[in-house]
């Protein structure tokens, strides 16, 4: 069974010139890449991205953050698509992610912390219906 699960690359590590590194590990690791694109967000998109932390201390900082520069946005494909990412991109905290997660590489904080990834199958699709038409998504069986 395929999945699909979203990623954004945060503006950080975008910023940092990471983009190329972090896409290849998440290639290397057996994603199939079915979206991509490079964009910025703006308020109201990351309030809504991020609305299940509308309440929490964070939020505002949180959507600062995620405003301040470009990101890159990806659909990816895969068996367990959402738990594998989960599990490469690594903890929250960059402090606690494993040794060679994104996070521990390429993180600078709590919330510049490089990487984003969809935590359920259901999130993922809200996710991606936010920032792909299905037109974008490519559906042809290339390899890539
Ligand atoms: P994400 O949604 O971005 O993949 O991250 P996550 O599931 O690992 O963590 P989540 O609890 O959903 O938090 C979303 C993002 O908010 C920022 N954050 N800052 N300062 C803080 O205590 C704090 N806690 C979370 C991070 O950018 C986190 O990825
Ligand atoms: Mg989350």
């Amino acid at each position: 069974m395929i999945d699909r699960t979203f990623t954004i690359i945060k503006p950080n590590a975008v910023a940092d010139g990471n983009t190329g590194k972090i896409l290849d590990m998440i290639i290397a690791a057996g994603f199939r890449v079915i979206g991509l694109k490079l964009t910025c967000m703006d308020r109201n998109q990351a309030q809504k991205f991020y609305a299940i932390h509308r309440d929490r201390p964070f939020f505002g900082e949180l959507v600062d953050f995620m405003t301040s520069g470009p990101v890159v946005v990806g659909l990816l494909e895969k068996e367990h698509a959402v738990a594998d990412l989960r599990r490469l991109v690594g903890a929250t905290d960059p402090a606690k992610a494993e040794p060679g997660t994104i996070r521990n590489l390429f993180a600078r904080s709590v919330t510049k912390n490089a990487i984003h990834a969809s935590d359920s199958d259901e999130n993922a699709r809200c996710e991606w219906s936010q920032f792909f038409t299905e037109e974008e998504i490519i559906t042809a069986d290339y390899r890539g």
